[in-house]
């Protein structure tokens, strides 16, 4: 399937807003690597720019500041990948208006700038993980009823639909991409899936690690690579329409513990803490229709997925005098 956006150019430039981030610096590698010339675009507020590659344009910037029209011109930007957001789900129900300042006004800014600069597509990081709400059923598909607990999950939803409504006649195709519980190499403790990183960094420093909860809880984590996969795919083959990225496999909290231990080469068992009010007990994505359209056949398997992880934050944590 491909949408009417004309191919993209060999060469041509695409923006990364959130480019020094967990996932957007691996999509700002990926897309480098293939010959792109790429436009990172990000505020610092979470990022580290030790994470944008060499070879990146880096403009460090606030994705809800005017002007970013003139860059996207300037910078003959094809394709915009709009990863930029407050991704923080417990912050998001501490300062709600914080969240919706950047997740959703910051979009609105983006999917503005984007139809201004005649941009071609954009390709939008939204949530499988916090916007269908607890699943009704097995699997969530792209059908499934949107119920977000979050007001994180509230403003990723806002956020589609702002790009869905500002996208001109003829203008931007518009990709939606909604992920599991992305988890990898670079990842700090903030995003959906953070709870990995706080995990392997805790027990490879000799610390225990904390279950909130009964650890009965379920989550879909998906590779990193397995998410960049995701928006190449989109943009290579310009394919519109929303898709959830995903395994299709539901994991308990407790499970992952015994993986993320056994990845780190450790069988401490871990401390059971509160649970957290208001958190989802289950999630988990049926990823068929990104498999079919994306052809994201193979996915990343967790096991193995979680041993590369390990790996580099041994290397990383070496690395930082922390070994
Ligand atoms: N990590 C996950 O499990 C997960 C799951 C579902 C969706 N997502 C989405 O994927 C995207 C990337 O998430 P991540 O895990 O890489 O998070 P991250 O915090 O590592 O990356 C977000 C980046 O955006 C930048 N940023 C924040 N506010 C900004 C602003 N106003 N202007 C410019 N830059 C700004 C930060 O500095 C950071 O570099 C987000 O949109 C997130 O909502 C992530």
């Amino acid at each position: 399937m491909t949408g009417h956006a004309p191919e993209p150019r060999p060469g041509g430039s695409v923006l990364v807003t959130g480019g020094a981030g967990f996932i957007g610096s691996h999509l700002a590698d990926a897309l480098l690597a293939q010959g792109y010339r790429v436009v990172v675009l990000d505020d610092l507020s979470t990022g580290d720019q030790r994470r944008v590659p060499s070879g990146v344009r880096f403009v460090k910037g606030d994705v809800r500041a005017p002007g970013l029209d003139t860059l996207l011109l300037e910078e003959k930007v094809d394709t915009v990948f709009h990863l930029a957001a407050q991704v923080d789900v417990r912050k998001s129900v501490e300062d709600p208006v914080f969240d919706a300042e950047v997740n959703v006004l910051g979009t609105i800014r983006v999917a503005q700038a984007s139809a201004l600069a005649g941009v071609a597509q954009v390709v939008f990081s939204s949530s499988g993980g916090a916007i269908y709400g607890n699943p009704v059923g097995e699997r969530a598909d792209e059908e499934h009823p949107l119920d977000p607990c979050s007001p994180y999950g509230v403003a990723k939803l806002a956020g589609e639909k702002y790009l869905a409504a500002l996208a001109p006649d003829g203008g931007y195709l518009l990709t939606v991409l909604r992920y599991a519980n992305v988890y990898g190499p670079r990842q700090d403790g903030r995003g959906e899936a953070g709870v990995i990183g706080i995990w392997m960094n805790r027990l490879l420093s000799g610390q225990d690690a904390v279950v909130n909860g009964d650890g009965l809880q379920t989550r879909d984590f998906v590779h990193v690579a397995d998410v960049v996969a995701a928006n190449q795919a989109a943009f290579l083959h310009r394919v519109p329409g929303t898709f959830n990225v995903g395994t299709g496999v539901e994991t308990s909290v407790g499970e992952l513990y015994g993986l993320v231990a056994n990845a780190c080469g450790i069988d401490t068992p871990p401390r059971f803490g509160p649970g957290k009010p208001g958190e989802q007990r289950r999630s988990v994505l049926d990823p068929s229709r990104a498999r079919m359209a994306l052809g994201l056949a193979e996915v990343v398997p967790l096991a193995e997925g979680m041993r590369a992880t390990s790996e580099w934050f041994r290397l990383h944590r070496a690395q930082e005098g922390l070994g």
